[in-house]
């Protein structure tokens, strides 16, 4: 709409004495097509002139009457409003040329400059479940990841690993009094967590087991060479675990910088919060006093000795802001730790730091997988892996009975089959709690990747079948699409830019996912209601542009939900 908006914004730029730029910001999608492609609301300028807003809008349209933009033909008003109906045939070529041009690049842009994000997501602790919140963080996280990359910022993923803490003296205890190896590196991730587990277990019999534990994690934080060679081991394996699932995804992190990485910091960090006056003794622990703020108190090292969780994020951020100077750190992690973040980000400002302003805490609420397809063994955590793989069988199945000739089926149930997990998720206003139902994910008709990924594959058979000549961009063919059908895909289509752009700013991928599932449907109805292969000459060159253009939004905006456009399926 970028080329409408200018031209919209020049033609009324002298008559309401405001700036191009001003008049953009200050349009409006009409809430019903009858009413127009675009309003400029009359508000403020009737303000100015002590006038009602339908009246000024009223004299503003009849100073237009008769003139006719390049994009746009017709000027209406209504109400307040003053509405702008687009010129279908020069629009359309617009928008088509743009997709066509642009390519894979449709919808980025150089908003960011290459400043640097930082986006901690995913970050699962060792030796304790790689719960599902994870898999929220994980899928959120990585879009997130792409989503301001494509805006020209420098993304930089984070995994804020859990990897240091009293669970690893717990830990040590517990493999060295019952821990079988072959266990361990059978299946690291989830025998380290069932050694965490069996650990409470027993120590309500044996509390000396604390003692021992308190005292190895002690050993731990002194570098001693047995304790550290322990950790080294639970953390390796656990890595290696987790990178069969990243691999899988195709996520690659810049940093897998764990809590670990900081401890060298936290010195510097608590001498900090000393200097500055806000740390203060209490019972012999350290902490910072928020009550001032609304906030409870942090604690900053306990009586022990033994610095915290917040204590690392405090040297995190502080390490973040110097090595990258980013323009904005986000973290992407669940809803249960609001507080956890606002204490944060508090103790930055009290700090000091101007760019605590910076630092965006992106929640999220709980997923829960539906009864019956994914049920899980007692003493057992759902893992994310297992979660992908079920998701996989489940698409190898519906597409061994949907289509049983296709010749890669391996790679469609993975594209689909992943899909369905990250959309299902991603789908949702992340605030929200979501429980997953397969059945739901995999609905190839319902609001599911599927849905988008199969109007994807549809095209691509399409494009198969269309002669060699069609395959050229053409002026006169892309200005030919003059249909209801025609113009309301054009039109959806011209929105994908500002729907990355809203996504990004707003934390909330579900805005592109919600929009992907637009253009599906419109592609439908206009594909059920205008026949492509079936037409001739230019007209069917227009709409092979048109469904190229829609391929390739498809494509881009799955991309960045981190969801393959598969070409058959
Ligand atoms: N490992 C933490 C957890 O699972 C999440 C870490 C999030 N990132 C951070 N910088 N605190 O609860």
């Amino acid at each position: 709409m970028d080329k409408l908006k200018e031209e919209i914004g020049r033609l009324l730029a002298p008559l309401v004495s405001l700036e191009p730029k001003e008049i953009i910001n200050l349009l409006e999608v009409p809430p019903e097509t009858s009413y127009g492609d675009l309003a400029f609301p009359c508000f403020s300028f009737a303000k100015n002139r002590k006038l009602a807003p339908p009246v000024i809008a009223k004299e503003l349209s009849e100073k237009l009457v008769g003139t006719k933009g390049l994009y746009w033909e017709k000027i209406v008003s209504r109400g307040p409003y003053l509405n702008f109906y687009i010129a279908p045939r020069a629009y359309g070529c617009e928008v088509l040329r743009q997709i066509w041009e642009s390519g894979e690049k449709y919808g980025h842009t150089n908003l960011g400059n290459g400043g640097n994000v930082t986006i901690d997501y995913s970050s699962p602790n060792i030796a304790k479940p790689f719960g599902i919140g994870h898999i929220r963080s994980t899928v959120i996280g990585h879009s997130l990841y792409l989503l301001y990359k494509a805006l020209g910022y420098n993304s930089i993923g984070i995994n804020h690993l859990g990897d240091w803490g009293t669970q690893f003296g717990k830990l040590i205890v517990a493999f060295k009094h019952w821990g079988e190896e072959s266990k361990l590196v059978a299946d690291p991730v989830n025998y380290l967590y069932q050694l965490y587990v069996q650990f409470h277990q027993r120590v309500e019999e044996e509390p000396a087991l604390d003692d021992q534990a308190r005292a190895w994690f002690k050993k731990l934080e002194e570098g001693d060479d047995e304790a550290v060679a322990y950790w080294i081991r639970f953390r390796q394996l656990s890595l290696d675990n987790y990178a069969l699932t990243y691999d899988l995804l195709g996520i690659e992190f810049e940093y897998i910088h764990g809590e670990s990485h900081y401890n060298d910091l936290l010195d510097t960090v608590i001498k900090l919060a000393q200097d500055k006056g806000i740390a203060k003794e209490s019972d012999g622990a350290l902490i910072v006093d928020l009550e001032s703020h609304g906030l409870p108190p942090v604690m900053l090292r306990k009586k022990d000795g033994a610095t915290l969780y917040i204590t690392r994020d405090l040297a995190a951020a502080i390490y973040r802001k110097e090595t990258f100077n980013f323009v904005r750190s986000l973290y992407v992690v669940g809803a249960e730790q609001l507080l956890h973040f606002q204490q944060l980000f508090k103790v930055l400002e009290l700090l000091g730091f101007k760019w605590a302003a910076d630092c965006v805490h992106v929640p999220f609420g709980l997923i829960r997988f539906k009864e019956g397809r994914m049920s899980t063994r007692a003493g057992k955590i759902i893992l994310l892996d297992e979660v992908l793989q079920r998701s996989i069988e489940i698409a190898r199945e519906i597409i061994e009975e949907k289509n049983p000739d296709l010749a890669d089926k391996e790679r469609a149930a993975q594209e689909v089959g992943l899909g369905a997990v990250r959309f299902g998720d991603l789908s949702n206003d992340r605030i929200k709690n979501i429980e997953f139902d397969w059945d739901k994910a995999l609905d190839f008709s319902g609001e599911t990747a599927a849905y988008i990924q199969y109007a994807h594959a549809r095209i691509c058979s399409i494009l198969r079948k269309a002669e060699a000549e069609y395959e050229k961009w053409d002026d006169k063919a892309a200005s030919i699409l003059i249909m209801e059908e025609e113009i309301a895909l054009v039109k959806t289509l011209a929105l994908l830019p500002e729907k990355i752009i809203a996504s990004a700013e707003n934390y909330r991928p579900s805005i592109l996912a919600r929009y992907l599932i637009d253009v599906a449907r419109e592609f439908n109805r206009f594909y059920h209601n205008c026949p492509v292969l079936g037409s001739e000459g230019e007209l069917k060159h227009g709409r092979l542009l048109l469904i190229r253009a829609t391929r390739q939004v498809i494509a881009n905006g799955l991309g960045l939900l981190g969801i393959a456009a598969p070409e058959e399926m």
